[in-house]
């Protein structure tokens, strides 16, 4: 698959403190593209000026932050042409143990915020025409496992977001994708290693062996940087007949 865009584009990429969203910023700026990279961690403007990108700090459970970050886009570089909607977190627990105040984080984080930018972003993709629109949800927008309640949820509504973006963005230029990843090796896998672990008494090469790889054809973790150049393709010119799509990256998992 090539991965290039003819045009050198504006992107603002969620969540690149590590695992994907850094991924893609490295991927985007090998690119040529200007990056905004956005994370809550103050740790990564580091991570963003290695790669040549600009950073800006929001805590994306904030509506306010969310606006506030597609501004400072606007304002650094005119214009936004790519938005990719991946920052996000997990909590692992029974829907009777699941905590309030965690399914209102995960779903302002992983479908309220996307939502924003969004809408934040479209009026500059609509006067030019042209606009790129990538949702990072998860094989779990696809499929269920016990314990992740909010996130499933977040995810499976962020397939609903995308595909609504795609019938409105038809007509503008506008197209929005999603991908569905099965388990990656990042920083939020191997949180979830441990949690699911103690929550299925197994130690954690099981979990990984019985629980994360149990369906899939491809034996092994994803690498970060596999999901970058499907959301580089999805971002491309080559692209523009792709929307509303929902894209797997899973090893096999839902072949059967
Ligand atoms: N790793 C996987 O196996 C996997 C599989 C499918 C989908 N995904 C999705 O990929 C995306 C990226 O996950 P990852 O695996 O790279 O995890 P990660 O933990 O490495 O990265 C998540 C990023 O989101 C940022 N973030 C968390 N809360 C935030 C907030 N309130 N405001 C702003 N930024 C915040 C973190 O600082 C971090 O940089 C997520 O949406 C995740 O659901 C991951």
């Amino acid at each position: 698959m090539t991965a290039q865009s003819s045009t050198p584009r504006v992107a603002l990429v969620t969540g690149t403190r590590s695992g994907i969203g850094e991924a893609v910023v490295r991927h985007f700026r090998e690119q040529g593209h200007q990056v905004l990279a956005v994370d809550f961690n103050p740790e990564g403007e580091a991570i963003a000026e290695r790669a040549g990108a600009a950073f800006f700090q929001a805590d994306l459970t904030d509506g306010e932050a969310c606006k506030a970050a597609v501004a400072d886009a606007l304002s650094r570089f005119g214009r936004l042409d790519i938005l990719v909607n991946n920052a996000g977190i997990q909590h692992v627990s029974s829907i009777e143990e699941f905590p309030e105040a965690q399914w209102r984080r995960i779903i302002d984080l992983m479908l309220t915020a996307p939502f924003l930018l969004t809408q934040a972003a479209w009026p500059s993709m609509r006067e030019n025409g042209w606009g790129r629109i990538v949702n990072v949800a998860s094989i779990h927008a696809q499929v269920a496992s016990p314990g992740k309640a909010a996130y499933i949820s977040a995810k499976h509504g962020l397939i609903g977001l995308t595909k609504t973006a795609a019938l409105e963005g038809g007509s503008q230029g506008i197209t929005a994708n999603a991908l569905c990843p099965a388990y990656v090796k990042t920083p939020l896998v191997e949180n979830q290693i441990a949690d699911q672990a103690k929550l299925n008494r197994m130690d954690e090469q099981e979990v990984v062996e019985q629980i994360m790889l149990k369906n899939a054809a491809v034996k092994r973790l994803i690498d970060p940087g596999e999901v970058a150049s499907l959301v580089g393709y999805l971002a491309s010119d080559a692209a523009g007949a792709v929307t509303g799509a929902s894209w797997n990256i899973d090893l096999g998992w839902t072949a059967q």
